[in-house]
């Protein structure tokens, strides 16, 4: 009698504990994994710009490259032509200043590497929150300190929703904050 407990035990229950244990990872892994909340995400770059020296050590102000957070949906990636502004003296003989030189007397861009990117079937617009008031970092984290960018804050509806529900908590620097809308249509046109 025992023995035939154990049997099924190991015959049956077994087998199904393992796939349960299976799906469960299967299932967690793929829920968590970096593509689905980005976390983490930095991708290596065409040309190692640093954000630590240059916003940061150099103090160049954000928006002297981001031409257009105050106005559109998009943050601009600023073209070579605004590099070349420092670079035809600064650094002109380093690696790094050369291939970026290149890239600007050919007349072609740098491929960036997209770090920060929700789906097109999200809305998403700079302007309205930049001209709130609400800083950059409380999206992308401290920038200013990074050698690489990471994204260190996830972008999924549930992070959206969080801010726009507790404004207030989110974004102490604040006086008068609103909280953002949550109706669906809002992000979803
Ligand atoms: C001298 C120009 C320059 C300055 C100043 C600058 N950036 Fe950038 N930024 C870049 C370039 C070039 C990239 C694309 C390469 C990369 O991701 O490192 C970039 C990328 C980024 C990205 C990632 C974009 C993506 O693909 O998702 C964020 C976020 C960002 N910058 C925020 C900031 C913030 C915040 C500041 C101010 C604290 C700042 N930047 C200052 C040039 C600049
Ligand atoms: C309320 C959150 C929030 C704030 C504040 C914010 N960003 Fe973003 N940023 C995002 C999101 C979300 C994306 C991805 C947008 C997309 O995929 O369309 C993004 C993308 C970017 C990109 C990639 C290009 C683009 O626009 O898609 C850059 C560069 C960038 N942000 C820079 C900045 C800078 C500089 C500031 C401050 C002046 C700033 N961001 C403030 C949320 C924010
Ligand atoms: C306002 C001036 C200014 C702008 C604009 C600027 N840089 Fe720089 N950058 C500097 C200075 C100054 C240094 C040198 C710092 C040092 O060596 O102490 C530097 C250093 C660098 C270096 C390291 C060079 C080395 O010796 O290895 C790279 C790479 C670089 N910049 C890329 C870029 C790119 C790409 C852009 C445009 C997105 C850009 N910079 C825009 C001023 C600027
Ligand atoms: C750190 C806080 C914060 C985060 C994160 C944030 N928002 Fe907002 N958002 C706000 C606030 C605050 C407002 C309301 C501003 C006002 O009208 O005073 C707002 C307003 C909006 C609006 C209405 C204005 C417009 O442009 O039509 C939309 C849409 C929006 N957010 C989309 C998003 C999406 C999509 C995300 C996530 C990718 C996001 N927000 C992340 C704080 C945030
Ligand atoms: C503040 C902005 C915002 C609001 C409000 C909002 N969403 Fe979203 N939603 C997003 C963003 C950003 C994404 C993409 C990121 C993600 O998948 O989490 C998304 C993704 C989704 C997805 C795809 C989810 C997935 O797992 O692939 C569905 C479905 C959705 N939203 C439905 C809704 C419905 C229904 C409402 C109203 C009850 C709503 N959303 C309100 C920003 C918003």
């Amino acid at each position: 009698m025992k023995k035939s407990v154990l049997d099924y035990a190991l015959k049956i229950r077994l087998p199904i504990t393992i796939f349960v244990i299976i799906v469960a990872y299967t299932l967690t892994y793929f829920i968590s994994r970096p593509e689905r909340d980005g976390l983490g995400y930095a991708p290596e770059q065409p040309i190692s710009y640093s954000h630590k020296l240059h916003a940061g050590e150099l103090n160049i102000d954000c928006q002297y490259c981001h031409i257009g957070v105050e106005r559109g949906r998009h943050a601009i990636i600023p073209s070579t032509e605004i590099c070349m502004n420092c670079h035809t003296l600064a650094n002109k003989d380093s690696l790094s200043i050369k291939i970026l030189t290149k890239y600007y007397n050919d007349g072609e861009q740098i491929p960036w590497k997209r770090v920060h990117k929700i789906p097109d079937y999200a809305y998403f617009n700079h302007s309205s929150h930049v001209n709130k008031g609400i800083k950059c970092e409380s999206c992308h984290g401290n920038i200013a300190s990074m050698e690489k960018v990471a994204q260190v804050h996830s972008f999924t509806m549930a992070n959206c929703l969080n801010c726009h529900r507790n404004a207030k908590e989110r974004l102490p620097y604040l006086k008068d904050v609103k909280n953002g809308p949550d109706h669906c249509n809002a992000c979803h046109r």
